[in-house]
């Protein structure tokens, strides 16, 4: 076995090409499937593929989602894409964009009228009730992780598809409740590398908030010529989306606006400023914002919303938001039953951690790779396959290559994974049944019984104590 290969430099085989030649050579290979009777497919407008390029953002995502459910004890619900129509546009409320603007909805072949979901709330509460779970001890603590749907104007972080983690807790009116999913968001950030701040607001009960929109409707009302066209269609069709405008000439207008928190009692007061202590108390930053109302109907009380916290970055939206929605379960047909949760969106946080990383020099984690299994010759391949899959449910993380052949190559491989080790398997070591393990900073080879393969990388790799 060559002993004398030192570490490898690793050859850069990525050349750029102009984009005049790639441009070419997809016009050419257009015009062959043209000459071929055949067209290519683009994606539908807003649609997106996520490649594994991208895996180093979409892997973190999902393992801190996971590990954060677990520990906080949440159970994993999956609900269909498909749903009536009527459920969203009762729990989301017509008047919102989400419902009158952006629904995928059409009838089935059987005349139903159907619903790509553009959020999951409402489709937790249904499963919520319809699956009795007001009968099980409560809280009910529910996650998800599933794509939703909005044929919104696409633009940099809104697609048509998109990716939502959410965290819902049915049957706890407790402040505790709102602080745990919003610390929880916080983590999920804080585990990717992302500086995230909350903004936070109350809306109360429907009544505070009816007294409060008479209110908001009598002031715009006296300044509805310097509105915006979009504003004057809020006033008679959804008054506390007024204060969600960005144009600029509503600005002054808002700036003046009554303030919500004037209209709250006693009760709404109380809660708020209870899930306010929580979050000082777990050092979580977060802005008072009291134009904060979020674009669905159904919340109640606390809501809030998450964005990155330097601003350079120049992401405007929020990545995630929630809040109580303490009547919706009731109003879909359940029993009285308190509930907030939160949605996070995964696209903007993956757009977010690049322009964040870009700014910063920063770079995502990359997964570890312990060692590289290189093989040479028909027969070595046969039994490194065989290694590969029993090394499957150890924690040795491993890499390998069956398609090339040359060692030089396998171990600029290696080299190019930062793998501390390769082991190495040529025709002497099937037939004595052992394998090379190489040390790739110094080059240093020991030959070891392939049986105590993974009891040396493991101790190499110092995953357990050498005593044992
Ligand atoms: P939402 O604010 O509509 O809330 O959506 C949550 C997050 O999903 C947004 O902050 C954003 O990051 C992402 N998102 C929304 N629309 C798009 C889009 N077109 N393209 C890409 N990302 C998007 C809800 O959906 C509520 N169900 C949250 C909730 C859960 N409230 C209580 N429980």
């Amino acid at each position: 076995m060559p002993k004398k290969e030192n570490k490898m430099k690793v050859k850069k085989t990525e050349v750029k090409k102009p984009v005049k030649a790639v441009k070419e050579k997809a016009g050419k290979e257009k015009d062959a499937s043209a000459e071929r009777g055949k067209r290519s497919y683009n994606l539908l407008r807003g649609m997106h593929d996520i490649l594994p390029k991208d895996e180093k953002y979409w892997r973190p995502m999902y393992d801190s989602a996971q590990g954060l459910a677990s520990h906080f004890q949440f159970g994993r619900l999956e609900t269909p894409v498909l749903e009536e129509q009527g459920l969203f546009v009762r729990a989301v409320g017509k008047g919102t964009d989400v419902v009158d603007k952006e629904m995928y909805a059409f009838e089935d072949k059987d005349g139903t009228k159907v619903a790509m979901r553009p959020e999951l709330t409402a489709a937790a509460v249904r499963a919520y009730i319809m699956h009795g779970m007001w009968n099980m001890p409560q809280p009910i603590k529910l996650w998800y992780w599933g794509s939703m749907f909005r044929h919104d104007r696409p633009q940099a972080g809104r697609y048509r598809q998109f990716h939502q983690v959410g965290f819902e807790i049915f049957g706890q009116a407790d402040s505790a409740a709102d602080a745990e999913l919003i610390l929880m968001s916080y983590d999920f950030f804080k585990d990717l590398g992302l500086p995230v701040e909350v903004k936070i607001n109350s809306i109360g009960t429907p009544t505070e908030r009816a007294n409060y929109r008479n209110e908001l409707v009598n002031y715009y009302r006296s300044k509805r010529s310097y509105l915006c066209e979009e504003c004057r269609n809020r006033l008679v069709k959804n008054p506390m989306r007024l204060l969600d405008c960005k144009e600029d000439r509503c600005q002054p207008v808002k700036e003046e606006a009554p303030q919500i928190i004037n209209w709250l009692g006693a009760d709404s007061k109380n809660h708020f400023m209870k899930v306010l202590e929580y979050l000082d108390e777990l050092g979580i930053p977060y802005q008072l914002d009291n134009t904060l109302v979020r674009g669905l109907n159904y919340y109640t009380h606390t809501v809030f919303e998450f964005y990155v916290t330097d601003t350079q970055t120049g992401q405007q939206s929020a990545l995630g938001g929630g809040g109580r929605y303490d009547l919706l379960v009731e109003e879909m047909g359940g029993r009285p039953t308190p509930a907030v949760g939160v949605a996070l969106g995964l696209e903007r946080t993956v757009l977010a951690l690049k322009q964040f990383n870009e700014k910063n020099n920063r770079e995502m984690p990359k997964l570890p790779t312990d060692a590289f299994i290189a093989q040479l010759g028909d027969e070595a391949r046969r039994v490194t396959m065989k290694l590969v899959d029993q090394l499957r449910n150890t924690d040795v993380k491993i890499a390998f290559n069956f398609f090339k052949t040359s060692l030089k190559n396998q171990l600029e491989l290696a080299d190019s994974l930062k793998a501390p080790f390769a082991v190495i398997i040529g025709q002497k070591e099937v037939q004595d049944g052992t394998v090379i393990i190489r040390d790739m900073e110094s080059g240093i080879q020991e030959i070891v019984d392939q049986k105590k393969l993974v009891t040396v990388l493991k101790r190499k790799l110092g995953k357990f104590d050498d005593k044992r």
